[in-house]
């Protein structure tokens, strides 16, 4: 696809197909059905998440990070696991609901697993602290994955080690981004994370709607959120 203007629409006619009200399986099918374009397309978006989420989840995590073992859930094609590859982590662990974007990461060869589940119905297919880091990035939004998944972000991270979320700050999702924010929330208060970084950006990827364009910019700002996993506190004998 040519990157100029008739690109960007046709990515953005894709993407409001992909934001359409339809059920999680119709969802993952249209994702099977992008897999193969989904890279050059998320490109001309200028679709900047995996590489920040990489860039800060290394800002946080500084020691020894090629023996650091990663969950990327909703890994996609696996554009998360190569940025995080840029800055030094090496064992990758990933899982999402679409066949066809699962092969376009087994191409890459940088995952020693891949596991296909649908998120949000279930519980993730992995022991309890398992995991140093679990990212999560471009999947929180609304009509993917539900708030409801954020425990188990939680229980399958070892205790001290990081959970990195990204979501879009763009008017369209900021009901879902006050839920996910809720949820946060709630974790922290029961003391079963802390926070380590939040760092919002302004321009997170181009907007993909007329209404979603300001005068002052043509991208949509998201957000980065990593916690660190509390240890359980000693029972009071
Ligand atoms: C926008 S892509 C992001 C992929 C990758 N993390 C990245 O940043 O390039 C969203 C991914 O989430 C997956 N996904 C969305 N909702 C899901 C769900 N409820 N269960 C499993 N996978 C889901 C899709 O199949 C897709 O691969």
């Amino acid at each position: 696809m040519a990157n100029n203007g008739e690109g960007l629409q046709q990515v953005r006619d894709i993407i409001a197909a992909a934001h359409k009200d339809c059920s999680l399986s119709e969802k993952l099918q249209f994702y099977d059905q992008w897999a193969t374009r989904y890279e050059e397309d998320v490109t001309i978006l200028d679709y900047k998440a995996p590489r920040l989420a990489a860039l800060a989840l290394a800002s946080v995590c500084l020691l020894n990070r090629e023996s650091k073992l990663v969950l990327d859930i909703a890994c996609g094609t696996g554009r998360v696991a190569q940025e995080l590859h840029h800055c030094g982590f090496n064992l990758f662990h990933g899982l999402d609901g679409s066949a066809g974007m699962l092969e376009i990461a087994k191409k890459k060869d940088l995952y020693q697993e891949l596991k296909q589940s649908m998120l949000g119905q279930e519980q993730l297919p992995y022991e309890s602290e398992k995991y140093d880091a679990v990212v999560i990035v471009g999947a929180l939004s609304d009509g993917q994955v539900p708030v409801s998944v954020l425990p188990e972000l939680l229980r399958v991270t070892k205790s001290g080690g990081f959970v990195c979320m990204t979501t879009r700050s763009n008017i369209s999702n900021l009901q879902y981004k006050a839920e996910l924010e809720e949820g946060i929330s709630s974790l922290q208060n029961k003391r079963l994370w802390e926070e380590v970084l939040v760092q919002e950006v302004q321009q997170w990827e181009k907007a993909t709607s007329d209404k979603e364009i300001t005068q002052k910019s043509d991208y949509i700002p998201g957000v980065i959120y990593i916690f660190r996993k509390m240890s359980p506190l000693p029972i009071a004998s």
